[in-house]
Formats: C-alpha cells, structure tokens, sequence
C-alpha cells in the first residue's frame, strides 16, 4: 500500500459538495423500493412514473439522512433503461455529484475531455429550478452534476412527494455515502485513474497492489481516487492475475461489463445498524470465527467488546490516523454484482487492508458456491 498524496493536493477546479444520489436501473422498482425500506431502513421520498406524465419509465426515491437512492424501472419494452437490464441485471447507473453550479462542473470536464451525457439544462416547478448536466465514466455508468442551491422541493422538479402512512420501518442509522467503487476490465485502472485525476481534478491517495490483495486463488488492484475535500472517494479495481478466476472477473463477467461493485455507508453506530440490518434479512459476509481470536493484537485497543463484534460478523482496521469498523453484505440482486459495505470510521481514512484477505477467503467460499472460483 502507498500513501500516494495528501487530500489538498487535488487541483479543486470542480468543487464538489457530496453525493447528490445514487439512481440504480432494476427491473421492478416499486418492488426494489420496498426492498430498502424494509431491509436498509430508507424512507419514502418521491416518486415520478405515469401519474406525474411520465410514458415509459418510473422512479422511486428513498432516503436515508444524507443519502437518496432512485429506483428506476421501464413501463414498457425498447427503452435503453431495458436494454441496460438486459444487458446488467440490477446496478447502478447514476452516481451524482451535488455542486454549485452544474454548467462550469460541465464545461470544466468537457474541456479536460469528458464525454458528454447530456447537456446542462433547467428543470423548475413551484419550488424552484434545478440544474443538471451529465458526463460519462466507467463502463456505462455516468456522473450527473446536480445544482441545486435555488430549489427546496422533495427531490427534483418532475417529482412529487411520495408517503406511505402506513408502512416506514425504522431507520437503521445509515448516514451518508462513504465511497463508491469501481470494477473495471483488466489493463484499465490507470485508464480510469487518469479520467478522475485530468478530466475531474481527483487525487490517488491509495493504491494496492497484487501483494496486498490476494489469497491463495485471487488477486486483485486498486486504485483509491478522492475529490479535493475527501467527500467523494471512488476506488477503481482491476483483476490481477490469480490461480483461479478472481472476484473482480466474476463481477465483470456476470455484470457484462465494468461497472459499480460496492456502496459503502456510513453509520455512527455499527453494533446497532449491523443489528437491526440482520433482523430484517440483510445477509452478510461471514469470516470464520477464528478472525476475533487474533484481532486485538493486529488492532490494538478499541472501543467495541470484540465478543459484540464476533456474532455480528463486523471487521476491524486499523491505521496512522486511527481505526474503522467494516462489513459487507452478499450481493443485493440475483446477478452475484453488486454489494454494499457498512463502515464506520474512528479516525481511519483508509479502507480495511488488514481485512482483505479474510474478506476475500470469504467471497471466494461463495464463489466456490456459485462454481464460478
Ligand atoms: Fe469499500
């Protein structure tokens, strides 16, 4: 591992204040959104489909204190929403970017050589205007730059607020987006580190190589991207040569492409988010009970009782700055693509090292599962 450069070093001529949300393409979104009401503990947002105008598609927004997913589904066939489901199965499309002002983020990527999604333009109702622009990234995904400083409506204009009195399970204290990373095709992680440090003015401040990413079968890269504040941070993975088929080869064989492998959150409480997540059927990753025999010599002195941590399956990290505590669940969507991870930071900035292998042991016993290792 390499400490590549400090936060400051990035070049912030695209501020960026966090992420805006994250909209996921699936094939039955009001089904989708029920899912992480009742299993992540997100709320009712907004909604658009035929109701509001809407022909061909619909969403459903959840929210979960800083963080709003948008659930969208076509309403009818040869929509290229469909097209991606076909193609991907169940993932995210969007990653968007909250920022001051849409068209200098638009312009400022397009000169460094973005690819344009769309254009900047208005959208506006009784609540205000939002301006919105579009370039892509990896794979098809795509970053959407959401200005939003002149709008106090639910979520978007073309939304309307969407309640379901008699249904909110409680939140399970998920706060906001911690980092989101990238799976991307063999050869061409430098590729997409270069796009995050020329076209957005991001800076490597990790990297891990084949040495520090693998077990006995898989192998791995990594490339940890970061925008100027630190609030955006995008690890970009590559597979690396192992004796068996890697966990990064899986993804990108059976998401038939590169494309979004995790979304970690945030909590200020993992002991209790982790609870509540298993008692309403969230699955997660199990490392052998083995991990927590050895664990305060690796990490020293924590908070947690490490006998709180063992039945919940919850890992612990440490580095120079302090320690986090991480878990990942099993794949969220049929297609065995995308999970996401629960940290929670105590002065750490990195992202688990010390876990990697026990996690990657773990992946690989399911992968075995899957007959694809
Ligand atoms: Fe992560």
């Amino acid at each position: 591992m390499t400490q590549a450069k400090p936060y400051d070093a990035a070049q912030d001529f695209m501020p960026i204040n966090g992420t805006d949300y994250v909209e996921l393409y699936v094939s039955n979104a009001k089904q989708a959104a029920h899912y992480y009401k009742s299993a992540f503990g997100f709320q009712s947002l907004a909604y658009a489909g035929l109701e509001t105008g809407l022909k061909d598609r619909e969403s459903y927004v959840v929210i979960q204190d800083k963080i709003r997913l948008v659930l969208t589904s076509p309403l009818k066939s040869g929509t290229d929403i469909g097209r991606h489901i076909d193609q991907h199965g169940d993932g995210v499309k969007v990653i968007a970017l909250w920022v001051d002002d849409a068209v200098a983020a638009y312009t400022a990527a397009m000169e460094r050589g973005a690819t344009s999604y769309f254009e900047p333009y208005t959208e506006s109702d009784e609540k205000g205007k939002v301006v919105r622009s579009g370039i892509y990234t990896y794979g098809e995904v795509v970053h959407i730059f959401v200005e939003r400083k002149e709008y106090n409506g639910v979520f978007l204009p073309g939304f309307r607020a969407w309640s379901t009195p008699d249904y909110n399970p409680e939140p399970v204290g998920l706060m906001y987006v911690d980092h989101m990373v990238g799976n991307v095709e063999l050869g061409q992680m430098n590729h997409w580190v270069e796009f995050y440090e020329k076209v957005m003015g991001f800076t490597q401040i990790l990297s891990f190589d084949d040495k520090d990413i693998s077990t006995e079968y898989t192998a791995l890269m990594s490339k940890v991207m970061s925008n100027g504040n630190g609030r955006i941070k995008f690890p970009i993975n590559e597979p690396a040569a192992g004796k068996k088929k890697s966990q990064v080869e899986e993804y990108l064989d059976f998401y038939e492409g590169a494309g979004v492998q995790h979304i970690a959150v945030a909590t200020s409480n993992i002991l209790e988010t982790v609870t509540a997540l298993r008692s309403r059927g969230v699955e997660f990753l199990q490392v052998p009970s083995s991990y927590y025999d050895t664990l305060l010599e690796r990490v020293g002195t924590i908070d947690e009782d490490i006998e709180a941590l063992r039945p919940l399956g919850i890992l612990v990290d440490r580095d120079d700055e302090g320690y986090l505590l991480q878990i990942f669940t099993r794949t969220v969507q049929s297609r065995p693509t995308m999970f996401f991870e629960i940290i929670q930071r105590k002065g750490a900035r990195s992202f688990g090292k010390g876990n990697f292998k026990a996690l990657f042991e773990a992946l690989e016993r399911e992968q075995e599962l899957r007959g694809t290792l």
